[in-house]
């Protein structure tokens, strides 16, 4: 490939110089560019060329993605004759630590990095919200590039600019919002992804077309079969089409003043439920449950008819995701950690539900009662 116009060609989809990030003025015409293709982690290093080589890139991967990706990728970059370090840490949420970003720092500072080093995450979203932590903060911050390679973070993560780690105030408690500059991602690696992580991504596709897109809840009904399979261009265009509506609700409403809101769609009962299983449920799982529960309340509140929400229901189940809980639930618990949400709004739970299926609404306060009906219509005690 002899110049970026070949490389863009051989890029078969490609989402363009995409303005997400207005607010940071101080780095100049701060934008994200997102390219999905099989095979693209092979032409990584020619990408980062482009972007203007940095003196140092400083890739950051869990260890399980880094014994499946790592060498491959560092050798890629180096063949482009650019300098690298290699930084792993343990995989689980755990490593979204106060220790774990003092690593990274220290291998920046090992690596003489300054203001123009890279930061490049290699892996799901615990993976990206670390790196991009730590590139928001390194030097009041510095550039990074997210490779996902969980469906989850390909769907989801990977664009937005949220950036965070836990805190035993909470998680996601200590963060900050910075945009990579390029999001790579290969669909190729999904290959290695347990069924069950890319069953919980799809979790988050689902949403994405009941908030937004309702030809896109048709569409997965009707493409089940071969996205279960990971059939890569069907994956792809999977990927390509949640990333267009999570693009166009971020660019209209970064920081979270209403639209971005309704990405929270099954998250203020699916936290709550993540939560209370002490994370033995997959996040996608929890948020499965918090859909049918959402879509539940929408009825109540008589925004969406009863066979939507069967509709709903059914289309969940038929991607091996829980409509009930498989773990007990604690009805009081539960109820009780919806109301320590992180984006209650001023001591209100702010709920997302549907008017349609592809509409989402936003309310500010729902009676306890209603919200304890629908926690008892996910929990397998319920008759
Ligand atoms: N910033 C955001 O906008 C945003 C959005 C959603 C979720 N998140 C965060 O993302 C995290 C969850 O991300 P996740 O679901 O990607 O989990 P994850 O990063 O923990 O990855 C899940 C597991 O899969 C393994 N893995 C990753 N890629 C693999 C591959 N290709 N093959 C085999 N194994 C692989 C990982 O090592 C890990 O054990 C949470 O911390 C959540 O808060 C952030
Ligand atoms: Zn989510």
């Amino acid at each position: 490939l002899a110049n970026a116009a070949d490389i863009t060609q051989y890029v078969a989809i490609i989402y363009g110089w995409t303005a997400v990030n207005e607010l940071f003025l101080d780095h100049g015409a701060a934008k994200t560019r997102v390219l999905v293709n099989t095979g693209l982690l092979s032409h990584i290093g020619e990408y980062v060329r482009e972007m203007g080589p940095p003196p140092v890139v400083v890739v950051c991967s869990d260890e399980t993605v880094a014994g499946h990706y790592g060498e491959r990728l560092i050798a890629q970059l180096e063949q482009s004759g650019l300098r690298t370090r290699f930084h792993k840490f343990p995989a689980g949420d755990a490593s979204k630590s106060l220790d774990e970003l003092d690593r990274i720092y220290r291998e920046l500072a090992d690596a003489r990095a300054g203001r123009d080093a890279l930061l490049l995450a290699l892996g799901g979203g615990v993976v990206s919200d670390l790196t991009g932590f730590a590139a928001a903060t390194w030097m009041r911050g510095i550039r990074y590039i997210t490779c996902p390679t969980t469906l989850e973070s390909a769907v989801d993560a990977c664009v937005g600019g949220k950036t965070a780690i836990n805190h035993v105030a909470g998680k996601n408690m200590i963060g900050a919002f910075h945009h990579p500059s390029l999001v790579a991602i290969d669909p190729e690696c999904l290959k290695t992804l347990p069924a069950r992580d890319i069953q919980a991504g799809l979790a988050e596709s689902i949403k994405h077309g009941l908030i937004r897109d309702a030809d896109f809840v048709d569409w997965h009904e009707q493409n089940r079969d071969a996205v279960l399979a990971c059939d890569p261009d069907v994956m792809a265009a999977l990927i390509e089409r949640n990333l267009r509506i999570k693009i166009s609700v971020v660019e209209q409403d970064e920081r979270e003043q209403g639209l971005r809101a309704f990405l929270n769609f099954g998250h203020t009962i699916g936290h709550a439920i993540e939560k209370h299983a002490n994370y033995a449920l997959r996040h996608g799982e929890a948020v499965a449950l918090g859909m049918v529960g959402a879509a539940i309340l929408s009825e109540k509140l008589e925004c969406l008819t009863h066979a939507d929400v069967e509709r709903i229901r059914d289309l969940i189940a038929s991607y091996n995701l829980p409509v009930t809980s498989p773990v007990p639930l604690d009805i009081d618990t539960v109820l009780q950690l919806t109301q320590g949400d992180k984006k209650a709004l001023a001591g209100k739970r702010r709920w997302v539900l549907l008017k349609q299926i592809g509409e989402a609404t936003l309310h500010d306060d729902i009676d306890d009662a209603l919200v304890r009906e629908a926690v008892m219509a996910v929990s397998p005690q319920a008759t």
